[in-house]
């Protein structure tokens, strides 16, 4: 389902999996990847592609939910409010059951102060966050190290909060965050 405002969202008591991050991460290929399905999240070359909240619903026991991507420049300032009102009313929303937060992040960039104030959002809410560095195919194997260490550093993550590497483009780090993911849905 597709849900534009908040009359749509799914309160039916299954485990919703959160994707968020920047428009452009590459929340939809992940979860395309995650799946084994080439378009069922729709993907974009421009940001901004995916503007409602999708639910995909995985074996009708649980939800991995891609939200519109954030801090796209080129968006209008009522773009920006309607995001800003539907995220509200999905997080404050007592039905859903949110039961983790996957976090994408380029692996190339340093985290934006979106991206951090996205992480604690989950965080005061209780809701445990799995940080993706999404698209590690881009980078040489000698910048892996500094660059997942730049964004813990910036998300200041604990030492149990999970980060991993992954690449929706070849498949890196599936198994990892389909495990990581589902522990929080039994
Ligand atoms: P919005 O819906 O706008 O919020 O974007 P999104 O986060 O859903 O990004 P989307 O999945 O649409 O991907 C954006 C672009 O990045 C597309 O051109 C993808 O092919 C590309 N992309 C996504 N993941 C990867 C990756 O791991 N590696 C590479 N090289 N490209 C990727
Ligand atoms: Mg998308």
């Amino acid at each position: 389902r597709s849900a534009a405002d908040p009359k749509q969202f799914i309160r039916d008591g299954l485990p919703q999996i959160v994707f968020a991050g920047r428009s452009n991460v590459g929340k939809s290929s992940d979860i395309n990847r995650l799946t084994g399905r080439k378009n069922f999240a729709r993907v974009g070359s421009a940001p901004g592609k995916t503007s409602q909240i999708n639910y995909f619903s995985i074996d009708r026991k649980a939800y991995l939910v891609d939200l519109p991507g954030y801090g796209y420049a080129k968006v209008s300032k009522a773009e920006k409010e309607r995001w800003g009102q539907l995220m509200e009313s999905y997080f404050q929303d007592e039905g859903q059951l949110i039961s983790i937060g996957a976090l994408l992040v380029d692996a190339r960039h340093k985290p934006t102060g979106d991206d951090c104030m996205m992480c604690d959002w989950f965080r005061q809410n209780g809701c445990p966050v799995v940080v993706v560095a999404n698209k590690m195919d881009k980078l040489k194997a000698s910048q892996r190290e500094e660059a997942i260490g730049l964004i813990r550093q910036t998300l200041q993550m604990a030492d149990d909060e999970v980060l991993i590497p992954f690449s929706a483009e070849r498949g890196e780090g599936k198994e990892a965050l389909i495990q990581a993911l589902s522990l929080h849905c039994e």
